[in-house]
């Protein structure tokens, strides 16, 4: 796993969307797992800007989100769909049919988890995987636990995640019960990861990866199992 630090955010999200851009020109047909939140946008509006600068194409590229909330309407204004569309797709020249996000509007979504594991699989899983952290260690809606599911699942929203999300939502209660999420197993087998680590509420989880124990109580650890990490930090 390799650590590398930036004065800010700014620099950091521009050494991001490097990494991301020399991928796709190394690869053009990348697959590409995707965050959401907010440590990502800055890395987002770089791509847009490199794409247009005619740096980079994603004609070919296709994506794969990690997580979407359960239920929830593609065009509610928290919907991760919407998210991705509005600070990114949008900006890029993606095809529509090589973008794939957990449907949050599926009658089953235990159906639908399983269908997205398999579209990873078929793949053959993330060339490179984007990801950010939560403050307690969380990957996608992977939260600390005595054990950590391997595959693409639903998963019932704690309290504690409900109220940390309620900041986005009118409060709690109107924060969705369930999220559709990549396990742990579906993003270990990405051949490649980016973590991207701001803000100083994320102390604790890249302190996590420094000591360099493995443990579903810190879900970020299981990253050390993985040999091709790259971290990048403003913190
Ligand atoms: C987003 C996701 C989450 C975020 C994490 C950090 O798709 O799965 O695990 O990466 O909550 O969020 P921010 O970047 O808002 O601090």
């Amino acid at each position: 796993m390799q650590i590398s630090r930036y004065d800010d955010y700014g620099s950091m999200s521009v050494k991001a969307a490097e990494f991301v851009a020399n991928e796709i020109i190394a690869k053009p047909n990348l697959i590409l797992g995707l965050p959401t939140g907010a440590t990502p946008i800055g890395m987002y509006r770089k791509l847009i800007f490199m794409y247009e600068r005619d740096k980079i194409t994603f004609k070919e590229v296709k994506t794969f989100n990690l997580d979407e909330y359960y239920p929830i309407k593609r065009t509610s204004k928290h919907s991760y769909y919407k998210f991705m569309f509005d600070k990114f797709f949008k900006g890029i020249d993606i095809h529509g049919e090589n973008i794939n996000i957990p449907d949050g509007e599926a009658k089953n979504p235990v159906a639908e988890a399983a269908s997205y594991e398999e579209k990873l699989a078929n793949v053959g899983y993330a060339d490179l995987m984007v990801l950010g952290v939560g403050a307690n260690g969380h990957i996608g809606f992977n939260e600390p636990a005595e054990v950590m599911k391997a595959n693409t699942h639903v998963e019932l929203l704690s309290e504690n995640t409900k109220e940390q999300n309620a900041r986005f939502f009118n409060s709690a209660d109107d924060v969705p019960e369930e999220a559709i999420t990549m396990g742990m197993g579906s993003i270990m087998r990405s051949r490649k990861i980016l973590l991207l680590v701001s803000g100083e509420t994320k102390q604790e989880a890249l302190a996590a990866l420094n000591r360099g124990i493995i443990t579903p109580k810190i879900p970020v650890t299981y990253l050390l199992l993985h040999r091709d990490v790259t971290v990048l930090t403003d913190i």
